[in-house]
């Protein structure tokens, strides 16, 4: 696929192609010299419409470990102030020899417009509730490198799926690559829609969600995108669907802990166990460096 926009267009070999090469990529990260010429020459823009930390972070540092240069657009610090439309800014960063792009908007879909103005390749990195397929792959990736292998696996995401571009798109990744996924959360934050993806289950019941899971991802309660109704009382939320200590024992032995980021600790997630021995959550941080950069690869020189 030209694109990275969600994993419609991705077989189980391209995506375990992509895993394998951020292998590669992570043994680049561990040398005393981070850099290699594999981009030099192209231009990375990272145009992002929301906040974030990692993700831009990470993919403006993959760029230039492989020598590209990165411009980082600054939505709101740009003319889409004066009232520009996305498609006059894609085309005049476009006519400035942008040869790929990584957007985050909060508009679901946002990532293909910019693919469709620009005929460059784009990488979405995160659009709305829709898709965040990097996230997904350093979560698998992150799996992987615990256990061998995502066959015959059971992930847990628990929280607010409702609201989550990370579940949906680990709800489509996980099962391609063998594992399955149960997705668990008050019925207000739960769409059953999801139930009709390959692999995938839903449960309000987080005992049965977690029962030998391998690996249980917290995610975030997205209040900014609550309008109401949803949650009647934080602490009630915490108190059924917390990934905490208690709930962890009904886990796999040596289960391992994810969370995308960023948290809220003590809400969705306890302290204790973000901070402890079974969390991986910075290691996943870590290893989105690695899969940014094989994405980047593959989309600007490996396709072929
Ligand atoms: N997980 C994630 O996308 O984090 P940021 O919003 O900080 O990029």
């Amino acid at each position: 696929p030209r694109h990275l926009l969600d994993f419609a267009d991705w077989t189980p070999e391209r995506l375990t192609a992509l895993l394998d090469n951020a292998d590669t990529m992570s043994q680049v990260l561990d040398r005393p010299v981070r850099k290699v010429p594999a981009l030099q020459g192209l231009t990375v823009c990272t145009a992002f419409f929301e906040n974030s930390t990692r993700t831009r972070v990470s993919f403006e540092l993959a760029a230039r470990r492989m020598s590209a240069d990165v411009v980082s657009f600054a939505a709101g610090a740009s003319s889409l102030n004066k009232g520009e439309s996305l498609r006059d800014t894609v085309e005049v960063l476009t006519a400035y020899k942008v040869d790929a792009y990584v957007v985050r908007h909060p508009a679901s879909g946002a990532a293909h417009l910019v693919a469709r103005y620009s005929g460059k390749p784009v990488i979405n990195a995160g659009d709305g509730r829709r898709a965040h397929p990097t996230q997904a792959l350093l979560d698998a990736y992150t799996i992987r490198q615990e256990f061998g292998s995502l066959e015959g696996k059971t992930v847990a995401i628990l929280g607010d799926i409702r609201h989550s571009r990370v579940a949906r798109s680990n709800a489509e990744l996980l099962p391609k690559l063998g594992a399955r996924v149960r997705l668990c959360g008050p019925a207000t934050l739960l769409p059953a829609d999801l139930a009709a993806l390959p692999g995938v289950t839903v449960t309000t019941d987080p005992r049965e969600a977690v029962r030998g899971a391998h690996a249980v991802m917290a995610l975030r309660l997205q209040q900014e995108r609550m309008s109401g109704g949803y949650l009647a009382s934080l602490a009630e939320y915490a108190d059924h669907y917390q990934v905490n200590a208690r709930l962890l024992r009904e886990a796999e032995p040596g289960a391992i802990v994810l969370h995308p980021g960023p948290m809220n600790r003590d809400l969705e997630i306890s302290s204790d166990v973000a901070d402890g021995e079974q969390s991986r959550i910075l290691r996943q941080v870590e290893n989105g460096q690695a899969v940014r950069m094989s994405v980047l690869y593959h989309l600007l020189v490996g396709r072929e």
